[in-house]
């Protein structure tokens, strides 16, 4: 079989300039993209800014005999999305990919959490995906090929204590790549979310005993994979990490039926309702609406 490559694609990934950023970017360049490497430069909890570590990738890359530009705008303003992409269009001539990957962490128990950490959060997760992938999307649209992939988090998936904000922008990417999948559908533009686990400076703290087994670069073949023209498969999420690849997926369990249901049928029903056997994955909501229909009378 032979290698995915990237001879002709251009790739803007947000959020480029440290940890699974900067090696997707490294593992782009070296399979012959072309890249718009993106990063606002600050701290772990957003703050701050430097012109830095975007381009300290862009030569890393460059010195590899790759081809890359440096693109220091926050994700989080529409303006920002704007500017990333217009650098992917006046540099290279267009936008074939696009990876969703910058990042923040505002950490707090809820009855903590301040309007501006749910805010900062937000915008730098789900809004500035939003920013970002508005920008390409016509152009991918208009040339009839895109391919891009969110970065979700288990955070948002599972859930994890002290990240309301975090999780919810997470969880909210996936419902992000859910519907864009379907949009992009009839016009090539595939759609899929990773939700990785990697040792960088946002977890170092977390698992600082993991450092080797759970590098960046365990997490990159999942992206390049997701992002090449090859990609089988589109609204779909990956769980990434030290060499494993897994799906989630959602589930829907048979449940319970009562066309005269009343709030004692769920008390008195609830291990069937929650009963895991036999439960179905569906696609879209149409898919559901057609197994509620098949079990009214
Ligand atoms: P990181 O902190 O090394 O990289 C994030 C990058 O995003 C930084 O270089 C930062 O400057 C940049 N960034 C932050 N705000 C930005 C903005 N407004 N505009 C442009 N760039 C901005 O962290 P890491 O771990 O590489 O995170 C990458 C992505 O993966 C993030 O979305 C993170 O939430 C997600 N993730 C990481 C996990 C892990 O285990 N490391 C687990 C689950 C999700």
């Amino acid at each position: 079989m032979s290698d995915l490559g990237f001879d002709n694609k251009v790739a803007i990934i947000t959020g480029a300039g440290n940890g699974l950023g900067r090696s997707h970017a490294l593992e782009f360049a070296r399979r012959g993209a072309r890249l718009v490497v993106n990063d606002l430069g600050g701290l772990v909890d957003g703050s701050g800014g430097s012109t830095g570590p975007a381009q300290q990738v862009v030569d890393e890359i460059i010195a590899l005999g790759g081809e890359a530009v440096a693109n220091v705008e926050s994700v989080a303003t529409p303006e920002g999305g704007q500017s990333i992409v217009q650098s992917a269009l006046d540099t290279f001539g267009r936008v074939d990919i696009l990876v969703n990957n910058a990042g923040i962490l505002r950490d707090k128990a809820f009855h903590n959490m301040t309007v501006d950490m749910i805010n900062a959060v937000i915008d730098v997760h789900l809004r500035g995906a939003f920013y970002v992938t508005h920008a390409a999307w016509n152009h991918m649209r208009n040339q009839a090929y895109g391919r891009i992939v969110n970065t979700s988090s288990n955070s948002g998936i599972l859930g994890n204590f002290g990240q309301a904000n975090y999780g919810a922008a997470k969880m909210g990417l996936v419902g992000f790549t859910n519907v864009l999948a379907l949009e992009g559908a009839k016009h090539n533009i595939k759609v899929n979310a990773i939700a990785p686990v990697a040792f960088t400076r946002m977890t170092a703290d977390l698992m600082p005993e993991l450092e080797e087994k759970l590098q960046p670069e365990k997490v990159t073949p999942a992206v390049i994979y997701l992002a090449h023209e090859s990609c089988a498969v589109t609204g779909e999420t990956y769980s990434v990490g030290g060499g494993t690849i897994s799906r989630y997926f959602v589930g829907l369990t048979d449940g319970y039926v009562n066309e005269h249901l009343v709030a004692e049928d769920m008390r008195d029903h609830l291990d069937q309702i929650r009963d895991e056997t036999g439960y179905q994955v569906l696609r879209n909501n149409g898919q559901e609406l057609k197994k509620l229909f098949s079990k009214l009378t």
